[in-house]
């Protein structure tokens, strides 16, 4: 089985930082957002991967190169125009060719392993297996009907959810999906869905199951879903380089990278990014900050690079 991340995103609901460093390679809890993805993807034996970029391509490449570091195999493609997560998928298709393939959305971090569901999906030979997770607001994400373990019907964002179960961002696919890809109509948010893809397969009679994951999911693309991110990969423990200097209180939640200067009055639930100087006369509270930040001001929940 080959891997296949998207990460063609913009990251843009984490500007200014992500104007600098591609969302993919933000660190998150020092290591960047993509290594964790790699652990999940080696976990199920998979190493070789196709990563899906966007305008962000010299650098994510430039920073992953063909993945020997990370003891995977790396190669990119290109997704032309941003078009949704099946439109990317669709540029996978030589790099994956009569394997199957488990898709994995960038952003996504997760606590545990997927091992028994790789295998699971493996063992049944289905066309189409999808992690999905109970979530209290299902109107955000695709929702799955299932009927015991076949799913029945996905619908993307739906106002009146007919179950609680999100798809939670991880896909395993055999080769049906090629088939269906080339009949896909974008959706009301102009883009082509995963999902729609999905349920195509359903429509056309193949056997599309669901994987109940029941540890935690984090997206972080958000500053929000960040910050809880990073809180739950230090374990409640501060982060600070070796290198770090740091005048002022570190409170709870904090990750400094290394080469930073962080002066101010107390610091809680914040990340400085690596090669950052900071200096404010005044506290510091669920923030990123990169760059060279001058400010008098407390800040709180602020995206900076200065
Ligand atoms: C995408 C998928 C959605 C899935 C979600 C998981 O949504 O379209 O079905 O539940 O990822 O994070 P998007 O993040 O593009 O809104």
């Amino acid at each position: 089985m080959k891997g296949v991340i998207l990460a063609a995103g913009k990251g843009s609901r984490l500007y200014p930082v992500t104007h600098h460093i591609p969302k993919p390679l933000l660190p998150m809890a020092n290591r960047m957002t993509l290594e964790y993805a790699f652990d999940r993807l080696k976990d199920m034996g998979v190493t070789e991967i196709c990563i899906v970029v966007g305008e962000n391509e010299p650098l994510v490449k430039a920073a992953l190169g063909d993945g020997a570091k990370f003891g995977v195999k790396l190669s990119f493609v290109r997704q032309t125009e941003p078009l949704g997560l099946a439109h990317a998928v669709g540029f996978t298709k030589d790099f994956v060719g009569d394997d199957s393939f488990v898709l994995y959305l960038g952003d996504a971090i997760y606590g545990y392993g997927f091992e028994e569901h790789a295998a699971k999906f493996l063992e049944s030979g289905c066309a189409n297996l999808n992690i999905v997770k109970p979530v209290e607001d299902p109107r955000r994400f695709g929702v799955a009907t299932v009927d015991g373990d076949r799913i029945t019907k996905l619908v993307e964002k739906p106002a009146e959810p007919e179950s609680n179960l999100a798809m939670a961002g991880m896909y395993f696919f055999g080769p049906q999906i090629w088939s269906v890809l080339p009949d896909l109509k974008p959706s009301g948010r102009g883009e082509y869905e995963i999902t729609d893809a999905i349920q195509m397969l359903i429509d056309r009679g193949h056997d599309v199951r669901a994987g109940v994951y029941d540890h935690v999911w984090f997206d972080t693309g958000t500053l929000d879903s960040f910050l809880e991110t990073t809180r739950f990969l230090c374990g409640g423990e501060n982060r600070i380089a070796e290198d770090a200097v740091v005048h002022g209180q570190i409170l709870d939640n904090v990750v400094i990278g290394a080469g930073c200067t962080v002066t101010c009055d107390s610091i809680q639930d914040s990340v400085v990014l690596p090669g950052t100087a900071v200096h404010t006369l005044g506290t510091i509270h669920r923030c990123i900050l990169g760059g060279n930040v001058n400010e008098s001001i407390d800040l709180d929940g602020a995206i900076l690079w200065g």
